[in-house]
C-alpha cells in the first residue's frame, strides 16, 4: 500500500546534489501524491517523469498560481503589488494573454541576439577569471565567479549598466528568501519595480540593441504597444527567472563536478564534452525544490489519478529527472550520457525562453573553468557547504575553493 499522506514541500534533502530521498518511493508506488500544502489546503505532487510531461501540455492544466508551496507566510495584497511598480509575469497567465508576450519575447531570443552576446559572455567570464587568477587562492566562487557572471550577462541582455547589478542581486535575494518580513519583500520589490519603470523610460528615450529597446521597437502582431507597466513586468521576470537559476545552476554544476573528479577530469581532457556535460548537469541538478506550480482550471487526470477543478499541482522536475522509468542509472553523474529529453526546462507553453542563452552561458563557463582553473577544488567536505535549503531557488550560499 503506497503511503499517501499529503507531505509538504520542501522534503528533507539527505545528499546536497540529490533530490529528496522520498521521491524515489513516491515516484515508484505514487507519481501523482497528495501535497499538504502551508495554508492546510491540500493538493498534488507530481513526480514521475511522464505524468510531469503529461501535466506540462494538459490544456486542463493552468499556469496561474493560486497558492503558496514555500513556508514563508509573507504575501502581498493586489492592491500593495500594482503599487510596487514590480509588474505582471506572464509566467503566471495562460493562453490567450500568454501568446501575446511569448510571442513578442520569442522574437527577441533570436539567434542573432545570442551569437552577439557570445562574445560580451566569454569577456565577463575571462575577466573574472583573470581576477582569481591574479588574486591566487583560495577564493569564495559563489561572490566572485557563479554569482556576478550570470548577474553581468542579464545586464547585457537588458541594456543595464554593469554598476546596477549588485542593486538587482540584493533585491532577488530578499525576495528568493524563504523568512523575510513584508516591509522587506516590499521594499525589494518595489526598488525593483521603480528600477525597470526608470530603465523602460531611458531606452525609450535613448534605444539601443538591449532587450527592453527591442520589445519597445517591435511592434507586437496585434499592433497594440507594450505599456511602460508590462515593459517593467517583463523585465523583471527576465532578472528573477534568469539571474537566480543560472547563476545556482552554475555553482551546483560546479559542485557536482568538484564531487565527480573524474568527471572534472574528462571534461578538462576533452572541451568537446562540454556542452554534452552541460545538458547532463541540467538533467542531473535542480534550482526548483518547490517544483512548478500549477492549478486545475478543469477536471482532469494525471498519470490515472482524479483530479478536481481548482486542486493546486506542483511538478516537481527534480524528481522527473531521476526517473529510473527514463533516464538509464539516473542518479549517476555522467557527462558522457547520451543527450535526451529533460524537463530540466520544462517544456510547453511555458518552456524556458533562455534556455539557449543558459546554455551558451553554461558551455562558456564550465569550459573555461576546467581550462583556466585545472586545479580547483573544494577546501571543505561537501556536508560543510552552506546549502540554500532557505531560499525558493536552491544552490550554495558559498563555495571555499584553492587551486
Ligand atoms: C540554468 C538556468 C535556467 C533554468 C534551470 C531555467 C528553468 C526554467 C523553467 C523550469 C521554466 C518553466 C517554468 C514553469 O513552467 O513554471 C522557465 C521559464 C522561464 N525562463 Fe528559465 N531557466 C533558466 C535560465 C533562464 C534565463 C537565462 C532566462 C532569460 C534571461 C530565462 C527566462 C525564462 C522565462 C522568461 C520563463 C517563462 C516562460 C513562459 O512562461 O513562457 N530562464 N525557466
Amino acid at each position: 500500500m503506497p503511503d499517501t499522506t499529503p507531505r509538504p514541500l520542501p522534503l528533507a534533502r539527505r545528499c546536497p546534489l540529490d533530490p529528496p530521498e522520498e521521491y524515489t518511493s513516491l515516484r515508484a508506488e505514487c507519481p501523482v501524491s497528495p501535497l499538504a500544502l502551508p495554508d492546510g489546503n491540500v493538493g498534488w505532487l507530481v513526480s514521475g517523469f511522464d505524468e510531469v510531461a503529461a501535466a506540462l501540455v494538459d490544456p486542463a492544466v493552468s499556469a496561474k498560481r493560486k497558492f503558496q508551496t514555500n513556508v514563508s507566510p509573507v504575501t502581498l495584497t493586489p492592491e500593495e503589488f500594482v503599487a510596487s511598480g514590480f509588474g505582471d509575469s506572464f509566467i503566471g497567465m495562460d493562453a490567450p494573454e500568454h501568446t501575446r508576450y511569448r510571442k513578442m519575447l520569442t522574437g527577441q531570443f533570436t539567434v542573432r541576439r545570442l551569437k552577439a552576446l557570445a562574445p560580451r559572455i566569454e569577456q565577463i567570464v575571462t575577466d573574472h577569471l583573470d581576477v582569481l587568477v591574479e588574486k591566487g587562492p583560495p577564493a569564495e566562487l559563489v561572490r566572485d565567479f557563479t554569482q556576478p557572471v550570470p548577474s553581468l550577462v542579464i545586464c547585457e541582455l537588458l541594456g543595464m549598466p554593469y554598476a546596477d547589478s549588485a542593486e538587482f542581486e540584493r533585491n532577488v535575494d530578499v525576495m528568493m528568501r524563504l523568512e523575510r518580513s513584508k516591509d522587506e519583500l516590499l521594499g525589494a520589490m518595489t526598488a525593483m519595480g521603480s528600477y525597470m519603470h526608470e530603465l523602460v523610460r531611458t531606452k525609450r528615450a535613448n534605444p539601443d540593441d538591449g532587450l527592453i529597446s527591442g520589445l519597445i521597437r517591435d511592434t507586437p502582431s496585434d499592433g497594440v504597444p507594450l505599456t511602460d507597466e508590462e515593459l517593467a513586468g517583463i523585465g523583471n521576470l527576465l532578472m528573477i527567472a534568469g539571474y537566480a537559476t543560472t547563476a545556482n545552476m552554475i555553482t551546483m554544476g560546479t559542485l557536482a563536478l568538484l564531487t565527480h573528479r573524474e568527471q572534472w577530469d574528462a571534461l578538462r581532457a576533452d572541451p568537446a564534452l562540454v556542452e554534452n556535460g552541460v545538458e547532463e548537469i541540467l538533467r542531473y541538478l535542480s534550482v526548483a525544490p518547490f517544483g512548478l506550480p500549477r492549478t486545475a482550471k478543469e477536471d482532469t487526470e494525471i498519470g490515472g489519478q482524479r483530479i478536481r477543478a481548482g486542486d493546486p499541482i506542483v511538478l516537481s522536475i527534480e524528481a522527473a529527472n531521476r526517473d529510473p522509468g527514463t533516464f538509464e542509472d539516473p542518479d549517476s553523474f555522467d557527462v558522457t550520457r547520451k543527450r535526451q529529453r529533460h524537463v530540466g526546462f520544462a517544456y510547453g507553453a511555458h518552456q524556458c525562453l533562455g534556455q539557449q542563452l543558459a546554455r551558451l552561458e553554461l558551455g562558456i563557463v564550465f569550459g573555461e573553468l576546467v581550462r583556466r582553473l585545472p586545479q580547483l577544488r573544494l577546501t571543505v567536505p561537501l556536508e560543510d557547504v552552506p546549502m540554500r535549503d532557505d531560499m525558493q531557488i536552491y544552490g550554495a550560499h558559498e563555495l571555499p575553493v584553492t587551486w
